[in-house]
């Protein structure tokens, strides 16, 4: 019997759950080292006795759990040792010889779904680069971005945001955070002294914009968007912002405030900052136009890589106001000569032929199935339940009403699920209680599992 593996009398629907769980055992306790491969799913079928189905199905689990990995042509081989478990897929503990470390569920950070990166296309694509590589593009970057990544992001970002940038204005950047770290420098260099944020906002940008800006002004945010009055009584001249889906309200900047920005910007003869970071994840609804094409001389559009692909890429864009780009290059060519050609000129093939687009559809299936389970699952265990931000992106908010959220974060890391506390995100306006929960790179019957303890943990929540 291969891996001395024997399901017994498991009910047939159960046998996924249980060859998953021998299997992440077996990887545990090294039966299946790391970096061999396991055996094809026909042989295991026939060798166990179940379907073929079954054992494709418990692959694809611990794929998604990236304790495997498939390689193409090769096989599936054993990538990691679970270290921080994700335990939740319903297997018996008393049948199964898997984990002893405490098992963990991360829905507190803002990751896609990484396995289903596509590394076939991305290497096809690698290595015809380097294959066709001229002198000129193996020398010096140009510190703005690969032109042919320019050329390809330009078409691009018009076809699917409405973005209008031409080739010569783009800045490829290390993601948001790229963007951000080189707008925020130029413009103290300008002698600005402070820039608003959201609040709440992303903890991320707060604290790297903190880095470069003397003063930062929370702007308080409602179901509408920003609150563009309350902008305006701070005295910035840069806004930063997520109109498409806020972070981390995930509501929708509503047309008056749109306007209302647009407005404010002129009158200050400001900067809008647009953070369009997880516009492409769209489920139930039309998509939100971008801001930029309102006012391209008063915003500067940014995206990246981070939510569609994987943020380990670092890879990300700017489109500036035309009158800032000669000050963005020279920061960037002073900094580090600009950003790596070899995967510019990759994604600029992988964008050409149509991959991105093609991969954007897959995932935008995979993370509505993600969210769907998680909102089921959170239902299920409280029916009235108010959870917002879910027609888009990659996170979610419930609302936690009276109850303290950081304890009720810290309650549920205990039990092995890390999440968001929303008050925490907060720099100046009252906190509201909440908890935040990324959805995006946990599979579906993990969410299933946390759902369970989330809800009970939040019906269990006396008030702060
Ligand atoms: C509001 C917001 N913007 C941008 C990003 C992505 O940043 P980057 O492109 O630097 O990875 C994130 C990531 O979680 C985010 O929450």
């Amino acid at each position: 019997m291969i891996l001395g593996l024997d399901p017994g009398d498991a009910p047939r629907v159960r046998r996924a759950d249980w060859l998953t769980a021998r299997l992440r055992a077996a990887i545990t306790d090294g039966t299946l080292a790391v970096g061999s491969y396991v055996p094809a799913s026909r042989a295991l079928a026939v060798d166990l006795g179940c379907a073929r189905g079954t054992v494709v199905e418990a692959y694809q689990r611990l794929v998604e759990e990236t304790l495997l990995v498939a390689e193409p042509r090769r096989g599936i081989r054993v990538a990691a040792r679970p270290e921080t478990m994700h335990a939740a897929d319903g297997m018996n503990p008393a049948t199964s010889a898997c984990p002893t470390a405490a098992p963990f569920i991360d829905l507190a950070h803002g990751v896609p779904d990484v396995t289903a990166f596509p590394r076939a296309a991305w290497l096809r694509a690698e290595r015809e680069v380097l294959e066709a590589a001229t002198v000129a593009q193996l020398g010096y970057p140009d510190p703005a971005g690969a032109p042919e990544l320019r050329t390809a992001l330009a078409e691009w970002l018009a076809r699917s945001r409405g973005v209008v940038a031409h080739p010569d204005l783009i800045l490829v950047t290390g993601g948001v955070a790229g963007s951000l770290s080189l707008l925020a420098q130029v413009l103290a260099a300008r002698g600005e002294r402070s820039v608003a944020l959201e609040d709440p906002g992303a903890a991320g940008s707060r604290l790297l914009l903190r880095r470069w800006m003397p003063h930062l002004d929370g702007v308080a945010v409602d179901e509408d968007g920003i609150q563009v009055d309350a902008l305006a009584t701070t005295g910035a001249r840069t806004a930063v912002v997520t109109p498409a889906h806020q972070y981390p309200t995930g509501v929708v900047l509503a047309p008056e405030r749109r306007r209302g920005l647009l407005g404010w910007a002129r009158t200050v003869d400001g900067l809008i900052v647009e953070d369009d970071y997880d516009a492409e994840h769209r489920y139930d609804r039309r998509p939100v136009r971008a801001l930029q094409p309102a006012e391209p001389g008063r915003v500067a559009y940014t995206s990246s890589l981070s939510k569609t692909l994987a943020p380990a890429l670092r890879m990300g864009w700017l489109v500036p106001p035309a009158g800032l780009h000669a000050e963005l290059l020279d920061l960037r060519r002073a900094t580090d000569l600009g950003p790596p050609a070899i995967p510019q000129l990759a994604l600029a093939l992988l964008l050409r032929r149509g991959v991105i687009e093609r991969h954007l559809r897959t995932v935008r299936v995979r993370h509505r199935r993600r969210r769907d389970a998680l909102v089921a699952g959170l239902r299920a265990g409280l029916p009235d339940m108010r959870i917002g931000g879910v027609a888009a992106g990659l996170h979610l908010l419930v609302d936690a009403a009276d109850a303290d959220d950081v304890e009720l974060a810290a309650r549920l890391a205990a039990e092995g699920v890390a999440v968001q506390p929303l008050s925490q995100l907060y720099a100046d306006a009252a906190p509201r209680s909440g908890l935040v929960l990324h959805y995006g790179g946990q599979p579906e019957h993990v969410l299933a599992a946390a759902s369970v303890r989330i809800a009970s943990a939040l019906r269990a929540s006396p008030p702060a």
